[in-house]
């Protein structure tokens, strides 16, 4: 059924039901009417308004979003991170297997000697605490995060462990320490930013001639297909078709690229990165409920990081507005919108489930040109 989109344009310019119904000489119960859906307007009518609205007949009938100005969520700024602690905690349970983990460091990367390793957009730290137990005795962190709400928390919780750790509140594309670190290490941040290159080549200014660059950063194609949830069709959960106009404005815009673990060997190799070598992160959540324990900590990272734990009808409003502003129509939106819910439900009535990370772990070595 067709959704139309006259409340967006009789709200965008500041119209009331009454107003338009003089304009259209009909009644105001039946702008309403037609607002909710309740009946829709002859086709004599749907020309009127776009006349009246300077819009496309599409647009009125909601085939075609309404252009308005993109607006960023901005998720490169310390604002936005400041109140996402929670977000952080809650998505990083069970994020990694710890052996693959110790695989990567013993017999990929060979950090067989004590090494000085900073984290870019390092948060409250997460990367210390599953890389540094594996690390040989002497290596050092740093971690580096525009928000002080992560670096404070950070500070907190590694005060009493027995590697060395160093916070520091610092936005990384000023960030000046040159030919500094055996390794320069990053996890869910490039994608976060308005221009990765400019950071990368700051991360490889850090870095020791010869020294190792580490980036796991995320491809949401990879991300979206490796959910599952019992009693779902898998083909009406992946949604994929219409996210990716979402994520393709937001890479147009220069907000975010959530393709960036795709592009990012490439993105190396122009800074003169040598050796690149792509993995794929191994972990594969499996929440099943007959082993309650770990289901329940599942379930709840799950709904805490989607942000389900309430119903919401305002941040279901927003997230409809969001996804019109990067360009789906309002069915698409809807339709989005529609699977989330149906995915809340069945997480909520504690089925089984399966998610991937979706990381693409790029590394490479310091390169003659980057010297
Ligand atoms: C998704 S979080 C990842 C945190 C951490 N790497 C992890 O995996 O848990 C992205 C982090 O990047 C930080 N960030 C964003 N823009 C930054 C910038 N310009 N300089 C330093 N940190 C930044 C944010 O404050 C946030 O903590």
């Amino acid at each position: 059924m067709l959704s139309l989109n006259l409340y967006e344009l009789r709200k965008a310019k500041g119209i009331t039901q009454s107003h338009l119904a003089e304009i259209l000489g009909v009644s105001f119960q039946t702008i309403s009417k037609w607002e909710t859906g309740a009946a829709m307007p002859d086709v004599k009518y749907i020309i009127e308004i776009a006349r009246f609205f300077e819009v496309s007949t599409d647009q009125v009938l909601g085939l075609k979003p309404i252009e308005s100005e993109y607006y960023s969520r901005r998720t490169e700024g310390a604002q936005y991170w400041d109140n996402k602690l929670s977000y952080i905690y809650s998505s990083r349970v069970d994020l990694w297997n710890t052996d693959y983990m110790e695989f990567l460091i013993k017999q990929v990367w060979k950090l067989q000697k004590a090494a000085d390793i900073l984290d870019f957009g390092c948060g409250n730290g997460y990367l210390a605490e599953i890389m540094m137990p594996l690390m040989p005795k002497g290596s050092t962190y740093t971690g580096i995060d525009i928000s002080r709400t992560m670096i404070e928390d950070g500070k907190s919780r590694f005060r009493e462990k027995e590697f060395k750790t160093t916070f520091e509140c610092r936005d990384g594309y000023e960030y000046g320490a040159k030919g500094k670190y055996d390794v320069v290490v990053c996890q869910a941040f490039l994608r976060e930013l308005s221009d990765p290159k400019k950071m990368l080549k700051n991360m490889l200014a850090a870095l020791k001639p010869g020294g190792l660059i580490i980036c796991i950063e995320v491809n949401r194609e990879l991300d979206n297909a490796g959910i599952y949830i019992d009693g779902l069709d898998y083909a009406s959960i992946l949604a994929t078709d219409l996210q990716r106009t979402y994520w393709k404005t937001e890479y147009e815009k220069r907000d975010r690229d959530y393709a960036i673990g795709m592009r990012l060997p490439f993105l190396l190799k122009s800074l003169g990165v040598r050796d690149i070598e792509v993995r794929l992160q191994d972990k594969v959540k499996f929440a099943n409920p007959d082993e309650s324990v770990n289901y329940h900590k599942l379930q709840t990272a799950y709904l805490k990081e989607k942000g389900w734990e309430a119903d919401d009808t305002e941040s279901e409003e927003l997230a409809r507005k969001t996804l019109m502003n990067r360009g789906l129509t309002k069915e698409e939106a809807q339709q989005v919108i529609h699977i989330w819910s149906q995915e809340k439900e069945k997480i909520r009535e504690g089925k089984a489930f399966l998610k991937t990370t979706g990381f693409v772990i790029t590394f490479g070595w310091k390169g003659a040109e980057n010297q």
